[in-house]
């Protein structure tokens, strides 16, 4: 790597001396040298790679609407279009209902703290409309989560200072319906499920959280930002998925990623709900500044068209047999890693699959894994360590099936070697600040 590129003084002339377009471009190419390689199959973790073809394609979509914007569909009619035909698309695979409606987002974390502001104005508007139990005294309003539930549920509980009352899950790792249900109180704005979790990749029980929700008359947000790609291709393939989607009357709102297994470029997201009145509570309109009136649909202002024209080209591309394949694929991947840890005498699989995320400790259940992690690093593997309880997580897409024996065998050599050393590694965070 080019030292100057290093410096942060070197960085900030950098960029205030012009330079030619060549340099420029050769830099950007020194500068993603040393990220972890994404196309080759070693990252388990933040990326997810289709076919070349798809993969070039979603490229070019993207370089051609990167400079539009999404603020104003007005101006570009295109983009309307396009969030048109991916919104109505998940709907259909998520068995919406007549009246539902949704929203293209930036992706999960924009989706979830979104589905929490339109349960917060839904919550609110019942009580101004004087919609209130008897005996009622007003507290902070809460929302009733396993802890399994994605962090972003956190930041929508700062941001709109609500609290995220978080019940422990069952040593199945998934929801504990009956503790969610004695949580809830009159202050209870939101239930919510995952399908699957992320960190240990199981489905709540949706159906029974939807028949809580429908009993206690709280609306219900499955979060299918990881999973509504895969578990609809695989209950297409006949596998048997327990109910997680609209077929499920208590679930209000559902989010679906597709910059994850919708193998489109970052930056694409959808958020349904069951009717429009909910939709219209995540927006916002102002004309209290010097400007007009001004409206957006989600978090952003300003949003670049390159990650709406990804997901409508790929998605275009690439059909329901597209994502038929690419699901199977990335599955059969998840279950040959899920079999060898099963059988493994130092690993231990946390469980077993719900769709295609891979958690797994040592049968100590010691940070040893961070260990094996870092040996893994040394050999170009990237994975998520996550914790309690200390662990590896693997998020398994349709790349990893061609590099799944090399990577068993790297696996089990670094887990023999650090039980041989007795040496442990170091856990590290999620995302990052900087
Ligand atoms: C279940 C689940 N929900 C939400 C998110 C947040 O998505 P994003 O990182 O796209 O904001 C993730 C990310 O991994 C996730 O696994």
């Amino acid at each position: 790597m080019n030292d100057n590129i290093r410096s942060p003084v070197a960085q900030k002339q950098a960029l205030s001396v012009p330079t030619d377009a060549d340099a420029v471009h050769d830099e950007l190419i020194a500068l993603a040298n040393d990220d972890v390689d994404v196309f080759g199959g070693r990252v388990f973790s933040l990326a997810y790679v289709p076919d070349p073809v798809t993969q070039s394609l979603s490229n070019d979509a993207y370089r051609m609407f990167a400079h539009t914007n999404g603020l104003n569909a007005d101006a570009f009619p295109s983009l309307r279009r396009m969030q048109a035909d991916v919104v109505s698309q998940i709907l259909g695979w998520t068995h919406a209902p007549a009246g539902a409606a949704g929203f293209m987002t930036s992706g999960g974390t924009e989706s979830l703290i979104l589905a929490v502001r339109s349960a917060l104005k839904m919550y609110q508007s019942s009580q101004s409309a004087g919609d209130t139990s008897p005996g009622r005294s007003p507290g902070r309003l809460n929302m009733v989560l396993p802890t399994s539930a994605h962090a972003a549920f956190e930041k929508a509980a700062e941001y709109f200072d609500v609290e995220a009352r978080r019940i422990p899950v069952l040593p199945d790792w998934r929801a504990n319906v009956s503790m969610m249900a004695e949580a809830i109180d009159a202050d209870t704005v939101l239930l919510v499920g995952s399908a699957p979790q992320y960190p240990q990749g199981v489905i709540d029980p949706i159906t029974e959280l939807s028949e809580l929700a429908t009993s206690r008359n709280i609306p219900l947000h499955v979060d299918a930002c990881m999973g509504g790609v895969t578990l609809t291709f695989l209950e297409r393939a006949g596998e048997a998925i327990p109910l997680w989607d609209f077929r499920l009357n208590g679930v209000t709102s559902l989010s679906v990623d597709l910059h994850k297994y919708g193998y489109t470029a970052k930056g694409a997201g959808v958020l349904l709900y069951r009717d429009k009145q909910r939709r219209a509570a995540q927006t916002f309109v102002t004309d209290n500044w010097l400007g007009g009136l001004y409206g957006s649909s989600g978090i952003l202002g300003t949003k670049s068209g390159g990650p709406i024209a990804s997901a409508w080209a790929v998605m275009r591309h690439l059909g329901d047999s597209g994502y038929q394949a690419l699901t199977v694929t990335a599955r059969d991947a998840a279950l040959r890693l899920a079999n060898h840890l099963e059988q493994h005498d130092v690993l231990q699989l946390r469980s077993w699959p719900d769709s295609t995320l891979v958690s797994f400790g040592t049968r100590s259940n010691d940070e040893s894994i961070f260990a094996i992690a870092d040996v893994l690093r040394t050999k170009g593997w990237y994975l998520d360590r996550q914790g309690p309880p200390p662990s590896l997580h693997a998020t398994i897409n349709a790349v990893h099936e061609s590099v799944m024996t090399e990577f068993l065998r790297d696996l089990d050599d670094a887990s023999s070697r650090v039980s041989a050393s007795g040496t442990t590694g170091r856990t590290s965070t999620y995302g990052t600040i900087e």
